[in-house]
């Protein structure tokens, strides 16, 4: 660290200049991202109310407010407007906090059950959860559409098993789990469910309102006691600003922490985070008022047009195809005729930046992909899988 500090302009100027490596939302090449550039109304809020922390909330009771206003429209959207919740510092952080509830739920009821069931295509933050939690995760199979097979969910269920998670909107495929075949399991055997919407409760509600054909995955099953559901993926909100909504307050009660020393006053604490950011939900609630439901309807359609046209253009390349037909605006990339691995490192050498499973490659058609972006990945992928073919027929030829 410097002795003496250098000017403003000196910093700026630094800056720029160091962060040109770093990729850019606006070039059109993260195709492999679920965070976007932020709604411009978001942006403007959220550094106005920067110094707002509602790990005090008691400082900052109309901020408090928004974010009840924000958690009972997101609760509306989810099938229940009463629904409880946080805004966390994404999907990670809600995911975790929601394992931590369930495990203490069963710990009350006097039991000593350490397993959580989760799909083979869960998130990370499940395995991290398990280990913070000191608990164990089993991984049910998937079936041939990448969704959850529930035959195999409940034959490993075992009087060990405190929690379920099934999810709307995977990582890598964007697939929605048989949720109410889920909550079926989870009520006949009085097991928490928990549903991971982090990416597709922000995509899902829009769709069904848009008319397209949206299977059940919110609180409407009875089974399902928190979702997941993040406004800084497909919401357009700022980072960060995830969420996990409770089906039953008290849960929240039960298991705060005590924080008695606060400036605001003694309040509590139910999730991992102290201070956190009151102006992430300003942002979220002012573009929840924003964009409405028509506005939010607007932008899903939009990412779902740019969905199809890639979808047609993946199949039109000789030698590519798709894991799964998209549910939502996640798109896999599989080849029965180049390594994916090698595909995805010539993308790359090109500039592309997508998302890689083992299988296959991964596109998030986020807002910032536009269809002029599509247009040109499109044909450096098509010229990409030809310049692997060439090279695998002069490596054969020696
Ligand atoms: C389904 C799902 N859940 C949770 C997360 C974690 O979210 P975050 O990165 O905001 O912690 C992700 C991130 O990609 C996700 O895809």
């Amino acid at each position: 660290m410097k002795l003496r500090g250098v000017s403003a302009k000196e910093v700026l100027r630094e800056i720029e200049e160091r962060l040109i490596s770093d990729m850019s939302y606006h070039s059109g090449r993260i195709l492999g991202s679920m965070c976007t550039i932020p709604h411009p109304l978001a942006r403007k809020i959220f550094s106005k109310y920067l110094e707002k922390n509602l790990g005090d909330p008691g400082l900052f009771p109309a901020t408090l407010q928004l974010e009840k206003e924000v958690i009972s429209m997101m609760g509306e959207l989810l099938g229940s407007p009463n629904a409880s919740g946080i805004i966390t510092s994404g999907g990670t952080e809600a995911n975790i906090s929601a394992m931590r509830i369930a495990r203490n739920i069963s710990r009350k009821k006097g039991k000593k059950s350490k397993t959580i069931i989760v799909p083979e295509s869960a998130h990370a933050s499940f395995d991290k959860a398990a280990d913070l939690l000191d608990v164990k995760l089993v991984k049910a199979r998937l079936d041939e559409e990448y969704r959850v097979d529930v035959d195999d969910v409940q034959e490993k269920v075992t009087d060990d098993t405190f929690a379920l998670v099934g999810i709307a909107g995977t990582t890598a495929l964007g697939t929605v789990d048989p949720i109410d075949a889920l909550s079926d399991i989870a009520e006949d055997k009085g097991i928490y469910l928990h549903v991971d919407a982090a990416f597709g409760g922000f995509v899902l509600p829009f769709l069904d309102k848009a008319g397209f054909k949206v299977p059940s995955f919110d609180f409407r099953n009875e089974g399902v006691c928190s979702i997941t559901v993040d406004p800084h993926k497909m919401g357009m909100a700022p980072i960060p600003a995830g969420g996990l909504l409770l089906r039953d307050e008290k849960l929240f009660i039960d298991n705060s922490f005590e924080i008695p020393y606060l400036a605001g006053g003694k309040n509590s604490h139910p999730i991992i985070l102290g201070t956190r950011s009151g102006a992430a939900v300003i942002a979220t609630w002012a573009l929840l008022n924003h964009l409405g439901i028509e506005g939010y309807i607007r932008i899903v359609k939009r990412c779902m047009k740019n969905t199809e046209i890639l979808e047609k253009g993946i199949q039109r390349v000789d030698g590519l195809g798709l894991p799964v037909k998209p549910t939502m605006n996640i798109i896999g990339i599989s080849s029965n005729a180049v390594d994916i691995c090698k595909l995805d490192l010539e993308l790359r050498r090109r500039g592309w930046a997508l998302g890689k499973f083992p299988e296959f490659l991964r596109i998030v058609v986020m807002p910032h992909v536009k269809r002029r972006h599509i247009m040109e990945f499109l044909s450096e992928l098509e010229d990409a899988v030809q310049t692997l073919l060439a090279k695998r027929t002069v490596t054969s030829a020696f």
